[in-house]
């Protein structure tokens, strides 16, 4: 375990920074001068030597110039000109075409199937591996601790980290019954060997979610998968930026960073060494996903069987758009390639807009749930363009310390700007034979965690609640009765003793009284 972290120079340990020389201060402060950055040196004479490291330190891993450029990229994306320089020329945004999607709500069951086996053969194969987006702050949801580590209510207490955990193991467990079912069928009776199916989890986490991420899998031993298969590594950050472009100070010896959004992930890919780590292992295919959705099938076979199949090199997951307000990306073609517009950044016409075939039916309806699929070709791409990924301006409140005083101030308005890469950014560099969209049922694969108890929507309640009602369809299918004294309460179906409602045979004639939990197999 820690020979895969030393290798992946995830590990920790820290060396104590060394003061820097006189000559380094002086580059340091040229370089940020000349680019009309030295505000973040205000202080820097008067600070104790510790504090000077730690400064000097912070402001080395950033070039200025390059800060300054893609602030002002995001600040003021460059008009798009029609060929003769006249007006701007608009955006064609279409659904996508029906040649790249497919439905879960009306594909074959025998197709549905043959994806399924395909996607299980795979992870028997171990060219499967899962990365979780949790480097997020969770702002909305109001807690500072990761948001996979949040108990979202559940009758056994479990985290969305624990619930994530125990979907991977079983699907190894599934895999690897298939593998041995096979070589029992195939051949003469001498025992085989147990085949050992690895999913490799590695899970970004960013500076503020890092250490109480790597605490929580640690005290909960990685919720029974082999550490060794957990990779936990770091996104990078990127400082605020005042409304006028300046790098903000936070105190008077610290910069004000914030990680660089969930399109960090393909910079951190490369520089924590995943990528490498994968190609050991042979990884041929990649879900990612975000730690907030509880329902999120991990792994699921049937989207890489999908996937794989097609032989694209990006697929996505999307369900049908609540309504035009709802918080979500769309997934559409835009200008002839398949491509993302961000809830933040639709315009109202767009979101409103009805299919003309289906009258009362949003026209753009696919409603994004972060749920990819990558070739491992695709990815081994990433050095040649994920310094071209834009950025995106996410306005904020964001405290600084007044250059005059010294003194830390809480704006009441947003004063800046944090600068995000979004991952659906990679879309548009593929062609749209190289991408597939499959829809899902939301109320089977997404119930995202964004807002604080109580708000009524993607709450910890409504997570809780859509987990629960899963299991009681679960286990209504498998031929059960529920029963149950209040209106809403489900069953909570642990993921070892089913992945997707499969396995639950035992129950066909049995009374449950609800709420329940089934705990193991
Ligand atoms: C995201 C999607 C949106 C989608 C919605 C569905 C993006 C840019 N937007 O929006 O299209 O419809 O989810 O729930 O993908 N994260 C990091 N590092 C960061 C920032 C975020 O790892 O620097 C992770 C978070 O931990 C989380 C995920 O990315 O797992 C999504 O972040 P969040 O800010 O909640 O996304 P939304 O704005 O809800």
């Amino acid at each position: 375990m820690d020979k895969v972290k030393e290798a992946l120079h995830i590990g920790g340990h820290h060396h104590e920074p060394q003061e820097p020389t006189p000559d380094q201060v002086a580059q340091l402060k040229e370089k940020y001068t000349s680019a009309g950055q030295s505000q973040v040196l205000t202080f820097f004479d008067s600070l104790s030597a510790a504090d000077k490291t730690g400064l000097f330190q912070q402001l080395s891993k950033f070039d200025p110039t390059y800060i300054n450029t893609i602030a002002a990229k995001a600040l003021s994306p460059p008009p798009k000109k029609d060929d003769d320089g006249g007006k701007p020329k608009e955006d064609v945004l279409e659904p996508l075409p029906e040649s790249v999607t497919a439905s879960i709500l009306d594909s074959k069951p025998e197709d549905i199937e043959k994806w399924y086996s395909s996607g299980l053969d795979l992870i028997a194969q171990n060219k499967v591996a899962v990365v979780l987006m949790a480097g997020g702050q969770g702002t909305r949801l109001g807690s500072s601790a990761p948001k996979g580590c949040y108990n979202i209510g559940l009758p056994s207490g479990k985290s969305l980290f624990e619930i994530q955990a125990q979907r991977i193991v079983k699907v190894q467990r599934l895999a690897a019954k298939k593998l041995e079912a096979e070589a029992e069928d195939d051949g003469p009776k001498t025992p085989i060997a147990k085949p050992k199916v690895a999913v490799p989890w590695y899970v970004m986490t960013s500076g503020p979610t890092r250490g109480p991420t790597e605490d929580y899998f640690k005290q909960n031993n990685y919720f029974g998968l082999n550490p060794d298969n957990v990779i936990i590594f770091e996104q990078g950050v990127l400082p605020c930026i005042s409304n006028d472009g300046k790098i903000i100070l936070e105190s008077k010896s610290k910069v004000a960073v914030a990680p660089d959004g969930n399109g960090g992930i393909y910079n951190a890919l490369v520089e924590s060494k995943v990528l490498d780590d994968m190609k050991k292992r042979g990884i041929e295919h990649i879900h990612a996903y975000c730690v907030d959705n509880c329902l999120v099938k991990v792994a699921d076979p049937v989207f890489l069987g999908f996937a794989a199949s097609l032989d694209v090199d990006i697929a996505t997951k999307v369900v049908r758009k609540r309504n035009a307000s709802e918080s979500v990306g769309l997934i559409l073609c835009k200008n002839g390639r398949p491509d993302v517009v961000e809830y933040s950044e639709i315009d109202q016409a767009t979101a409103e807009a009805i299919d003309p075939k289906q009258p009362g039916v949003l026209k753009f309806r696919a409603a994004n749930i972060v749920n990819h699929y990558y070739s491992f070709r695709f990815l081994e791409s990433i050095p040649q363009w994920a310094k071209d990924l834009p950025h995106h301006v996410a306005r904020k409140k964001i405290p600084y310390t007044d250059l005059e005083t010294g003194e830390t101030v809480k704006p009441a308005k947003p004063n800046g700007i944090k600068l995000e890469q979004f991952v659906f950014d990679v879309f548009p560099m593929l062609e749209m034979s190289k991408f597939a969209c499959m829809e899902v049922r939301r109320e089977d694969e997404f119930s995202p965690l964004k807002n604080a108890p109580g708000t009524g929507e993607d709450d910890p309640d409504t997570s809780r609640h859509d987990i629960m009602a899963q299991g009681k369809r679960w286990i209504r299918a498998a031929g059960a009765t529920v029963v149950s004294e209040e209106l809403e309460s489900g069953i909570e179906v642990s993921p070892l003793m089913s992945y997707a409602g499969e396995g639950l045979e035992k129950f066909t004639g049995h009374t449950i009284r609800a709420p329940a939990i089934i705990e193991r197999e």
